[in-house]
């Protein structure tokens, strides 16, 4: 009974658009999803930093490199920024960095695929970071507190990413050929992977419901996709590049553009794991957190000896 009168407190203090904080009564449901939904957002960020990364030491000019260099940095603090987030509903880090070590955790479907171009970096900040900054733009007004503010940060970063990616985008399309050649390129690989960032269709989302009941999302995966999808066509119209789906056209009455249809079976084949570059994303992580260990023994070590030395003073 006691359960039951705090759940419909809980659900009437998320009506009135109060936000949850972590010393708030919750039902186990929300404090499961918010872990599962905030760990695998963490994940993305730090596995999401590889695909660009790969193309630090080969940028074409200084200008290019910094840039890249600074939105990669951005990545690993929203990882660690979202990391602190989960913690805050009573998980341990280490645990969650060791589920996705050992490929029990998710991450974004979109950073299993290669980049093969510098064209990459351009598409991947325009779209890619388009679409973080569409789903995350929503979950800046989440119903819990930590996550909520999280977001409103981490999407202020994510415009810098996307412009800077639009500008590389802008550049190569009015390039010589061969760059309007290899933007075009990047565009057609990388379109439908992101229009999957969003997830499966509403009718398939297992978790949508408990999450928009409890405001942790206020829009469907397929209301956040078509919008994605009107913002971004434009862009495309813009620098005279094309989208690769031939059933694309824009619908005057609702004023979207409608899109073909997904192909799950490849959505699917990659969050299951066995999408193009699943392995070597997880591999990399792996020699990365190893390489890393004398960081962690030395921070460790610096806190323990800072610890003994507040016991002494005190
Ligand atoms: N990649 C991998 N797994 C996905 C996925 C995707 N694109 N879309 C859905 N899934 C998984 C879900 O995790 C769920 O599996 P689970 O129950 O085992 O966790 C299953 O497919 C069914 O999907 P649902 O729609 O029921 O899941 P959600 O309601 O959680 O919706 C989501 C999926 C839209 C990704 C939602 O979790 C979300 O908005 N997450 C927060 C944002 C996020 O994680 N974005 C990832 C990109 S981060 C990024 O882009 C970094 C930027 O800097 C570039």
């Amino acid at each position: 009974m006691e359960d039951a009168a705090k759940l419909q407190e809980f659900e009437a203090r998320i009506e009135a658009g109060e936000k949850i904080e972590p010393k708030d009564w919750m039902p186990e449901k929300y404090r499961k999803q918010l872990i599962r939904m905030i760990s695998q957002h963490a994940h993305s960020e730090i596995v999401g930093m590889l695909p660009e990364g790969n193309w630090i030491t080969r940028a074409p000019s200084l200008k290019r490199k910094l840039t890249l260099l600074a939105k990669v940095q951005d990545e690993a603090g929203h990882g660690l920024y979202l990391y602190c987030a989960a913690e805050t509903l009573g998980v341990d880090r280490q645990e969650l960095v060791e589920q996705l070590l050992e490929g029990k955790a998710k991450y974004s479907s979109i950073f299993n695929y290669p980049t093969l171009t510098w064209a990459d970096m351009g598409v991947i900040g325009w779209l890619v970071d388009g679409a973080a900054i569409v789903n995350q733009t929503m979950l800046a007004k989440a119903s819990y507190g930590p996550y909520a503010r999280a977001m409103i940060r981490i999407c202020k970063e994510e415009n810098f990413h996307k412009r800077q990616g639009y500008e590389i985008v802008a550049t190569m399309a009015n390039g010589t050929p061969e760059q309007k050649r290899m933007i075009q390129d990047a565009v057609n690989r990388w379109w439908w992977p992101s229009l999957m960032m969003f997830g499966p269709h509403d009718s398939d989302s297992p978790n949508s419901g408990d999450l928009m009941k409890w405001k942790v999302k206020t829009r469907s995966n397929d209301d956040l996709r078509q919008r994605f999808v009107n913002l971004t066509v434009p862009q495309a119209i813009a620098v005279g590049l094309t989208i690769p789906d031939p059933a694309l056209k824009y619908n005057e009455e609702t004023g979207n553009w409608e899109f073909g249809e997904i192909d799950w079976e490849e959505f699917w084949a990659v969050v299951s794991g066995n999408g193009p570059y699943n392995r070597e994303r997880l591999e990399a992580r792996r020699q990365a957190h190893a390489e890393g260990e004398w960081v962690r023994k030395a921070a460790e070590a610096y806190a323990e000896k800072q610890r003994l030395r507040e016991n002494k003073v005190a």
